[in-house]
């Protein structure tokens, strides 16, 4: 183990609450790690905080009609609140809005382009003609080059991971207004990791330990070849780019939010009254860096950021980057616009943290996508939590406290069986151990479960209440193992469970900071008094997983039931309204496009003049179907190419939560206004 641990979990997005996607990813295996290091001895810290850029963030405050600082202003405090209650520590929770966060990614990006890190490329990026504006990043979705994934991001795909620019998707789209986009030329700073992929690709080969759905991503890419990649972007909102003639370009988001770490690092510094205590952590060999992210994130993190530090010369780089996979719910993809998620502020309305943390952390996708389901919660809870921990513990402590005064008795005469049970602590703490070391906390986490396993079929296999009458001996010894058992399962169930373990600590009459290598068979003196048992974990009924189910089919709309709407675009005044020609037109002929998965190519007729419209309705109408069908269509949209074919206008549909979409159909005659 390093001397020190700097632990860093992904900087979620201040746009939206934390859900049950993001403890899976990152903050709950961090949360894991470090309290393991910790109990370990280990001098670490945990840092994360809000990534409050990007166009995330100024897409969600478009739609609410918001300023992007209010938006983040609310999320940041919310998320802040809601990890710390469901007992995720981290020593310091940032945000990349703050000023020394702003100064900390200017002077890194100076210092990268005084070395002559970037270049500057003028190129084409897409731009939207009726908002005058340039569409970087989430500006844009379309289809990905890489996987055919239909709603692929300007960034990145995240189906495949693959990391996009926009000009690479097939069939753009502008996110603010559903336009095609055109190409405008304009200037940016490229780190180019073309040119540098040797050096890259040295580090990433020379690195052991990494997880094989980490390293295999790395080499996938590498053996792609790397693109240049823009870090500066035509933005308002974010780290204005420090240099003369950059006005009105900011840094790049995944330019800006890893140093993020770095300054609520300084400002963690500041706050334990030691200005330069940051440095210890950034920049000295002895420390172990280790960065907690989704598998999204995994090429910022292993390519991008690792090179920044690389070239900035002062850092030292991540050693491990233990990237998990994506957790589904009740088996579908989790999405938080279709209202298929489970947000944490909700679960902890409801249940205690340490439920959810032990069920996930058991669930956690390690080494590929896993499953949250409210029926598994209520297993977990029930046959493990309850019935092997809690009923171990509940047994032992109220047996000793109504058979024995609450003291602890001695070990007298001990048989096999009790040197067994004994042996398994060490046993126990030291396989625990290594999984949390290895970064396999499902494994750890079953291994200590394990323990609680062995105490219980120990207390069973020895019945004291047979032998208090027939060997009190037996019997004395018999609640003398349990009780150790207790005690060390108080300590190695500390990361997990901290706030059922620190009250089962206090039953066993148990000091405060207690460490992992004071796990030992004698952790409780015979004759310490103990407070009698009570029931650590109670089980969850079957109607309570019905209601969970029942919430959250109704809130995405599954079985028919909708309930949630896509919120209201901003006001507009008449005038634009009035500028739109709406007009009735009768679909004469409707053919497919082979080469679109999307597109119907329609004949309609206006009255005034036939037509042919480019319609994306394919995957839900056969051709044939609505031939003679009478619809609502703008007449005056400027004409559009796409697959080739110019399009004259636009056939309106109605779609609905799940993506069906309804045409608006009429009777009245073909060609007349519609207002
Ligand atoms: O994917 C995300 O949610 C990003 N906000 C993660 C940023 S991690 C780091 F680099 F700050
Ligand atoms: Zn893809």
């Amino acid at each position: 183990m390093s001397k020190r641990t700097l632990v860093t979990s992904a900087l979620p997005y201040a746009n939206g609450p934390i859900h049950l996607g993001h403890l899976a990813g990152a903050y709950l295996p961090a949360d894991l790690f470090t309290r393991y290091r910790r109990l370990k001895g280990n001098d670490i810290i945990h840092i994360s905080g809000s990534d409050e850029h990007g166009v995330p963030i100024t897409i969600a405050a478009e739609k609410k009609g918001v300023s992007p600082q209010e938006i983040v202003d609310e999320f940041h405090e919310r998320n802040k609140k809601v990890f710390k209650e469901f007992g995720i520590e981290f020593d310091y929770y940032g945000r990349t809005s703050s000023p020394l966060h702003r100064e900390t990614s200017q002077e890194f990006f100076k210092t990268l382009n005084d070395k002559g890190i970037f270049i500057k490329k003028s190129e084409e990026q897409l731009y939207d003609n009726e908002i005058n504006m340039f569409l970087p990043d989430r500006y844009v979705t379309g289809t990905c080059p890489s996987c055919g994934h239909e709603e692929a991001y300007g960034d990145q795909c995240e189906k495949c991971g693959t990391s996009l620019s926009p000009v690479e998707l097939i069939n753009p789209k502008s996110v603010l207004t559903g336009n095609t986009p055109v190409s405008r030329e304009t200037e940016h700073w490229y780190l180019p990791l073309g040119k540098l992929q040797p050096e890259i690709e040295e580090w990433i080969n020379s690195r052991s330990g990494w997880k094989a759905n980490v390293m295999g991503q790395c080499k996938s890419w590498l053996k792609e070849g790397l693109n240049d990649r823009a870090v500066t972007r035509d933005l308002t909102w974010g780290v204005p780019v420090p240099l003369e003639g950059a006005e009105n370009k900011v840094l790049y988001v995944w330019f800006d939010a890893p140093i993020g770490y770095i300054s609520a690092t300084k400002e963690w510094a500041r706050e334990q009254g030691d200005e330069d205590l940051w440095k210890t952590y950034w920049q000295d060999s002895e420390t172990s860096l280790i960065h907690f992210i989704g598998k999204d994130n995994i090429v910022f993190h292993c390519l991008m950021f690792p090179l920044m530090l690389m070239k900035h010369e002062d850092y030292i780089l991540p050693e491990n980057v233990p990237a998990n996979e994506f957790l589904n719910l009740e088996g579908r993809k989790l999405s938080t616009s279709k209202g298929w998620a489970v947000w944490l502020e909700e679960y902890l309305k409801d249940y205690e943290p340490d439920l959810l943390r032990y069920v996930l952390g058991t669930t956690l996708p390690e080494t590929k996508d896993s499953d949250f389901a409210w029926k598994d919660f209520q297993i977990r809870i029930n046959s493990e939590l309850a019935d092997i921990l809690g009923n171990f513990v509940f047994r032992a402590l109220s047996f000793t406290d109504n058979f024995f005064d609450g003291m602890v008795p001695e070990l007298k005469n001990p048989g096999e069986k009790e040197i067994k049970a004994l042996e398994e602590i060490d046993k126990s703490k030291d396989r625990i151990s290594q999984s949390y070391e290895k970064f396999r906390f499902r494994e750890a986490i079953a291994e200590t479960m394990n323990l609680a396993r062995t105490g219980n079929k120990y207390f069973t296999e020895t019945e004291p209440w047979k032998t208090r009458k027939e060997d009190p001996e037996a019997c004395g010894n018999t609640l003398h193992v349990s009780i150790q058992i207790c005690a060390a399962l108080s300590v190695l169930f500390t990361p997990v469970l901290p706030q059922k373990m620190e009250r089962l600590r206090k039953n066993l009459g148990l000091k405060n900071g207690l460490l992992w290598d004071d796990v030992n068979q004698s952790m409780i003196k015979t004759g310490s008094k103990i407070s009698s048992g009570e029931i650590l974990f109670h089980k969850i009924e079957d109607e309570v997983v019905e209601a969970e189910l029942k919430k959250l089919k109704t809130r995405a709309g599954v079985g028919k039931t909708k309930t949630s709407y896509v919120p209201l675009k901003k006001t507009t005044d008449f005038k634009n309204f009035a500028s739109l020609d709406f007009r009735v037109g009768l679909i004469k002929n409707a053919e497919d496009i082979p080469d679109s998965d999307k597109l119907l190519k329609l004949t309609v007729d206006l009255g005034f003049e036939t037509r042919t419209i480019l319609s994306g309705i394919k995957k839900q109408y056969d051709p044939e179907a609505i031939t003679g069908k009478k619809v609502c269509v703008v007449a005056n949209l400027e004409p559009k190419k796409m697959m080739g074919i110019e399009s004259n206008g636009m056939v309106l549909m109605a779609e609905e939560e799940d993506g069906d979409l309804h045409f608006l159909s009429t009777d009245a005659k073909i060609g007349s206004p519609v207002f």
